[in-house]
């Protein structure tokens, strides 16, 4: 069966993750090693810290490097650019090419920022829904359970609702936390069917490696087979 990694930052050097492209290749061979045949390469994306040119050429050196890397190894999964995008009032200057350009598969994977209530509410976020959804792309939120520390999970359900689009599951707010509230929230919401998307959301080979096969273990035992597949690719 296929599987997807849909939120990592293996690209070397270019945000908080594989600090070069050795760590990259190790971090992908562990994603080939647990079946993992498509990953998406999605650094961080932040309108109020960088340039959206600086950040396309930067990524597009990091890709390079990381693709040339691979000339010599074998059985690697396939690798799909995108970027996970920080959701600031700066995003809004962007245009619907400079959106594509973010975007991957049609879809923007879109990280809320970490802003305590009052402003971690539906209203603050619709005006930039309405721009990415009327330039035709969809909106995949970014490991929503984790923002169960900012926001009642009420609000964040009218958040999911106006996003209109499966979102995504982090793998290591089931298998790495304790029993925390951001896992009880995830639990939840991938009984309810919120989610469509899984993403190791991997950063390096130590603190935040990835781990895939241990999630889909955990999903396909504590919940059920269907459960996991309906996070993969259809
Ligand atoms: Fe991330």
């Amino acid at each position: 069966m296929k599987r997807t990694d849909f939120h990592t930052h293996i690209l070397p050097n270019i945000d908080d993750g594989a600090a070069d492209v050795a760590e990259s290749v190790c971090m992908l061979k562990k994603l080939a090693a647990d079946g993992v045949d498509t990953v998406y390469l999605t650094p961080h994306y932040r309108a109020d810290k960088q340039s959206y040119d600086n950040f396309i050429s930067g990524r597009e050196i990091a890709y390079n490097r990381l693709v040339s890397a691979l000339e010599t190894e074998q059985d690697m999964p396939t690798l799909v650019l995108g970027a996970e995008v920080r959701a600031f009032d700066e995003l809004t200057d962007l245009s619907k090419d400079e959106w594509r350009g973010v975007s991957a598969n049609n879809t923007i994977l879109l990280e809320l920022p970490y802003i305590p209530a009052p402003n971690m509410v539906a209203e603050h976020f619709l005006p930039l829904f309405s721009q990415i959804q009327g330039y035709g792309f969809n909106i995949c939120l970014a490991h929503i359970e984790r923002y169960i520390a900012y926001a009642e999970p009420d609000i964040l359900r009218e958040i999911i609702s106006a996003a209109a689009y499966p979102a995504q599951l982090n793998c290591e707010s089931l298998v790495a936390n304790p029993i925390d509230k951001s896992r009880l929230f995830a639990e939840e919401c991938l009984k309810d069917g919120v989610y469509g998307f899984l993403g190791t959301d991997s950063h390096n080979t130590h603190t935040r490696m990835p781990r895939f096969a241990d999630t889909e273990k955990y999903i396909r035992r504590h919940f059920s087979d269907a459960d996991f597949l309906s996070l993969m690719p259809r």
